[in-house]
């Protein structure tokens, strides 16, 4: 026994029971800190994708709406005085909303993305709602929301709209009250039969923004597992870290102590042990030490 300091060992990791045990608990832990960690990363993720996207989805209907403000407060006031409802684009912010809807899904980049105008009761027939559509319109109703973000079921499979209600107003009815009073243009092109009889007042119809949710998905998982890596990472250092200090602070220098019970037991009473330690490992080498003067002192009076 060449140093006979206790306490200050180095050796490798992995090769006491105790040093083994708690790796095995803390393997324990950490799997169900990983589970943890995978479904919190996902519900994060998803938080954060969402807001983004819908951060987008709003200022597309910011600029919808702004359209419709230019054909309403500028192109219909020209248009109108002059008698001329055709193209309709010119007179109805709706018109043009629908075009601009379909030339952006004729672009194939954004070919599902959806920009819509619909109503229950249409003039155009094309801008009844669809299935996913009308549970939106509903959900305008029912909730009196300014504006909706939500995730829909379409045939196509599941979108992100942003929706906002459509409010009749005095101005609407010109074109939409009575069809006896509409412009007969409008009527003679629409039928007199559906997109009338609005009520100051009443949700007629919903203008809605949407993106299919598997344009979002790919984004999602990218920020799921990335945010899993880190915390994978963070905790198999910890792991690492926290088995090397419990093998260097406390199996290795019980592995040495037994050493030197062993060698006492056999007589070897003469080297003393230090140790400049303060904590419990330090209290049983002090310990241990006065078992050793003490077998030292009663070895002697025997052998005198
Ligand atoms: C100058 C006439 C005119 C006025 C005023 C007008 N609209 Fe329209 N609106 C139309 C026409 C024409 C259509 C059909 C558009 C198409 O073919 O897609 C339409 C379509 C719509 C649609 C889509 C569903 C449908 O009916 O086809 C909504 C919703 C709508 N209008 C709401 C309004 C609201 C709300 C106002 C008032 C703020 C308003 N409109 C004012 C002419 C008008």
């Amino acid at each position: 026994m060449a140093n006979n300091e206790v306490g200050g060992e180095k050796g490798s990791v992995e090769n006491t029971t105790l040093a083994r045990k708690i790796g095995r608990y803390f393997a324990a832990v950490s799997l169900a800190a990983l589970a943890f960690v995978v479904v919190f990363s996902y519900w994060n993720a998803r938080q954060t994708v969402l807001a983004e996207a819908q951060s987008k989805l709003r200022l597309t209907n910011g600029i919808v709406k702004a359209m419709r403000t230019t054909v309403q407060k500028e192109l219909r006031p020209v248009f109108l005085k002059k008698g001329i409802f055709h193209p309709s684009h010119v007179v109805s912010s709706a018109t043009m909303i629908a075009a601009v809807g379909r030339h952006l899904q004729s672009d194939p980049e954004f070919s599902r993305y959806l920009i819509r105008y619909v109503s229950d009761n249409p003039t155009n027939q094309s801008n009844y709602p669809s299935e996913g559509e009308m549970l939106v319109l509903k959900h305008l109703r029912k909730t009196g929301k300014s504006e909706i973000t939500k995730v829909v079921k379409f045939p196509e499979g599941p979108y992100l709209v942003h929706a906002k209600p459509l409010v009749a107003k005095s101005g609407c009815l010109s074109c939409h009250g009575d069809p006896a009073a509409a412009p007969k243009e409008i009527v003679a092109f629409y039928g007199r039969e559906s997109g009338y009889h609005y009520r100051i007042g009443e949700i007629v119809g919903a203008a809605i923004v949407g993106i299919p949710f598997s344009e979002i998905t790919p984004l999602l998982i990218k920020q799921a597992v990335l945010l899993s890596l880190i915390m994978v990472a963070v905790l198999g250092l910890a792991f690492y870290l926290i088995n090397r200090f419990v093998q260097q602070e406390v199996a290795l220098p019980i592995v040495r102590l037994t050493e030197v019970a062993k060698a006492l037991s056999k007589g070897a009473v003469d080297r003393p042990l230090r140790t400049s330690r303060s904590d419990e490992i330090g209290a049983l080498v002090r310990a241990i030490e006065l078992l050793r003067r003490s077998i030292q002192v009663a070895i002697r009076r025997m052998k005198g």
